[in-house]
């Protein structure tokens, strides 16, 4: 009777205790904190709240095979260091540590100098800490044993009591159940963390939505895709962001209600006043009950790929309408050549009137008119040969400058020219590339019939218009007239494609082939109304051009 008193009578104040210490540690579960957090919230638990004066925690690391101090108080920093420095070998070490780890069984020693169940490596530790009394019990999850709480007390100091050993085995559950939940945590975090990284470093816009379409994610990429910042978007509707697509209702649609996947969805995009062409692929998303909770798009910009594509589509088409072109010159060339010496008899008859060596004339001249376009034909389909020699692209300029200024002067067109700086000189091909240029010029002085104002620039690439990081050589040239409609962009470069009555509409083709033979780029920018700008680019690296020039057959495009 006595002893159930007693034992109840220990249990009631152990239960106090106990609460008190566990209320100390219950916050750790509802906000979530770092491993090393919660350990060490124990270890200060076990010290002042159940009133141990030295204490322990050790982890299994079960991959390894070791029993590792992870927290540790009331020790000297020497003593600390060494615990924390020499984990135990679950194989190899056996000591009241090791025991209580692979038992999952607690072990009290009451008298550290008499208990047979000490081993050498205890009595080392007992002897170099002065134990007089130890107890370990173990932190267990579920019935696996995680690891192992110690205290002990010295030989100077009363015993470990019944009292302090129900205190911190019940003490030690709540312990384990603390510490697997912030395992969990961290594990939960640094899966979050890989997935975003793996998000932070995809070149895929990835954006998604909830089901109302309100945007509830993306991605640095997005971010730079569409041009918007994820703070100004977030919770913004979708529509917000595509506006401009036609189908995306329709998509909206399919994903909803047929839960369907939409691949490869090729749109165009007003950014920054410039189409961008994106790849869009869209789908469901669906959680773990089969609920729809939102759309995922996964965007990548391919302008660039387009523009690369055209851009050889537009190189084959010249070839071959150029091989066509150059064979109906060749074959009109003869016959012209014959109609041209007719005529030239027919006018040295005696007996003409008057007005029939006007015609004469006058068909003359068409027949010159004829040649002209032959040659260019010919000059467009079959290049001579490049003459390529170091040349200053500013010496180019001003060969032309002064035919182009007596055209505008004609045109009441104000002309400027602004010359980068010391650019050096570049393998080219100079007659050419002054052909190329006046194409352009004369281009843009016909774009602007009631006047307005031509510009020409020239400079280093990098520093205007980026060509893919290479730094190149830039000629711009601009003006302030029609602009170029939409409905026609893709076709200028085109052989015989013309808007004008006169025009044989090769100009500009014959422009692109130059500047393909050296390596180069045109391109230019366009508002209807406000005008256009053409930029030509030839690469800086041109030893390249000047070895082709020792390759190059001179006749034909490559
Ligand atoms: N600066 C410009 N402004 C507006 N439209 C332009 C400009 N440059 C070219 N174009 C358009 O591109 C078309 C094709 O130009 P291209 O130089 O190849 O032929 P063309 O000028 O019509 O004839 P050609 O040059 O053979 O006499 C032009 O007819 C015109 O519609
Ligand atoms: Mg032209």
């Amino acid at each position: 009777m006595g002893r159930v008193m007693k034992k109840n009578h220990i249990l009631a104040e152990t239960s106090e205790q106990i609460l008190s210490v566990v209320y100390r540690i219950s916050s750790l579960l509802t906000e979530p904190s770092s491993i090393d957090r919660v350990l060490d919230s124990i270890i200060e638990s076990v010290t002042e709240g159940l009133g141990f004066y030295r204490a322990s925690l050790y982890l299994i690391d079960r991959e390894r095979h070791l029993l590792e101090c992870k927290c540790i108080s009331g020790f000297t920093p020497e003593q600390e260091n060494r615990a924390r420095t020499r984990p135990y070998d679950l194989n190899r070490h056996d000591s009241l540590e090791t025991k209580v780890a692979l038992t999952g069984n607690p072990i009290l020693v009451r008298d550290a100098n008499a208990d047979p169940v000490l081993t050498d490596i205890d009595h080392l530790i007992t002897k170099k800490l002065e134990r007089g009394c130890i107890l370990y019990v173990p932190l267990k999850v579920k019935g696996t044993t995680i690891g192992v709480l110690g205290v002990d007390k010295r030989r100077d100091e009363p015993g470990i009591s019944e009292k302090e050993f129900e205190s911190l085995s019940i003490f030690a559950n709540y312990a384990s159940i603390i510490i697997e939940n912030s395992r969990l945590y961290e594990a939960l975090l640094n899966e979050k963390k890989f997935s975003e990284d793996i998000l932070n470093s995809s070149i895929n816009g990835i954006l998604t939505t909830d089901i109302q379409g309100r945007i509830t994610s993306l991605n640095p990429a997005a971010e730079e895709i569409f041009g918007i910042r994820k703070e100004d978007s977030l919770e913004k509707s979708i529509r917000d962001v595509f506006l401009s697509i036609p189908e995306l209702d329709n998509m909206l649609k399919r994903i909803l209600r047929r839960h369907e996947n939409i691949k490869g969805y090729e749109c165009a995009l007003k950014k920054d006043g410039k189409n961008i062409i994106l790849n869009i692929s869209s789908s469901p998303i669906i959680d773990d009950a089969g609920n729809l909770s939102g759309i995922l798009f996964l965007t990548l910009d391919i302008t660039r790929e387009r523009e690369r594509e055209e851009c050889l589509q537009r190189v084959n088409r010249l070839i071959s309408l150029g091989e066509l072109a150059a064979g109906v010159a060749h074959e009109i060339r003869n016959p012209l050549t014959g109609i041209g010496v007719v005529l030239d008899i027919l006018k040295s008859r005696k007996r003409l009137m008057k007005s029939d060596t006007g015609l004469l004339d006058e068909a003359a001249q068409e027949i010159e008119r004829l040649e002209k376009l032959v040659s260019d034909l010919l000059d467009f389909a079959r290049p001579k040969k490049f003459n390529f020699e170091p040349v200053g692209i500013n010496d180019i300029i001003r060969s032309i400058q002064f035919l182009i200024s007596e055209k505008c002067n004609n045109n009441n067109i104000r002309l400027t020219t602004r010359f980068g700086e010391n650019l050096p000189k570049t393998c080219m091909d100079f007659e050419r590339i002054r052909q190329c240029l006046l194409n352009i010029v004369i281009n843009a002085i016909r774009a602007m019939p009631g006047g307005g104002d031509l510009t020409i620039e020239t400079g280093c690439g990098n520093r205007l218009v980026e060509d893919e990081g290479e730094p190149c050589i830039m000629v711009s040239i601009s003006d302030t007239g029609s602009g170029i409609p939409d409905s026609v962009r893709d076709r200028i470069f085109d052989p015989f494609f013309t808007t004008h009555h006169e025009g044989t509409g090769l100009g500009l083709s014959i422009a692109h082939s130059i500047v393909k033979e050296h390596r180069g780029t045109v391109r230019f920018d366009t508002k209807a109304g406000k005008g256009t700008r053409f930029f030509v680019l030839l690469p800086l690296d041109l030893t390249e051009g000047c070895r082709q020039q020792k390759n190059h057959s001179g006749e034909r495009m490559p």
